[in-house]
């Protein structure tokens, strides 16, 4: 439908260039929440988020939270295949200490990034498409939560 074809569209260039994308994203994350920052064991040293970011430990995570997004657009049509990658993949955020209520804040830090990169092509239809998938892929972390 008109949702699917607003986020291949969208991601065919973004998801060609992960990690500057995916940068902005875990910035404005930061900004919004620099707690999470401590989540991270193997920040050492990084006093300021700049700082943070060009470690080689967070661009690695940087790139695995963009490969995630890919594989959720290239498979809109079978959301439901992730769904035990996505389950086990809430799992490890749970050990590491994240959050559930910290997925809101990296869903607004995802459409920040999307806004950023999209400008006059980020629509209210693009907006709720890319917040519709973003919602499901949660859905399925969260579910590792569960006792
Ligand atoms: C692993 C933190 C959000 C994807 C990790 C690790 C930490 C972490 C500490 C383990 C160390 C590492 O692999 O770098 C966080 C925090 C988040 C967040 C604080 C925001 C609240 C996400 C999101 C995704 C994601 C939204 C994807 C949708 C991954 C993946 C791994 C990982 C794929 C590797 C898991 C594995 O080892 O199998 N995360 N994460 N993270 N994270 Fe996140």
């Amino acid at each position: 439908g008109k949702e699917k074809e607003l986020i291949r569209d969208s991601w065919e260039s973004l998801g060609k260039n992960k990690v500057p994308h995916g940068i902005v994203m875990f910035t404005r994350l930061f900004e919004l929440d620099p707690t999470l920052l401590t989540l991270f064991n193997y920040k050492t040293n990084c006093g300021v988020v700049p700082e943070c970011l060009s470690s080689p430990e967070f661009l690695e995570h940087v790139t695995k939270v963009m490969v995630v997004i890919d594989a959720a657009v290239n498979h809109l049509d079978d959301l439901d295949s992730l769904e035990d990658f996505l389950l086990n993949l809430g799992r490890k955020h749970q050990a590491v200490g994240v959050k559930t209520q910290s997925f809101t804040v990296v869903g607004e830090a995802l459409l920040y990034m999307l806004q950023c990169s999209l400008g006059t092509g980020y629509t209210a239809a693009l907006r709720q498409a890319w917040l519709n998938m973003y919602t499901v892929v949660v859905a399925a972390m969260t579910r590792g939560w569960a006792k």
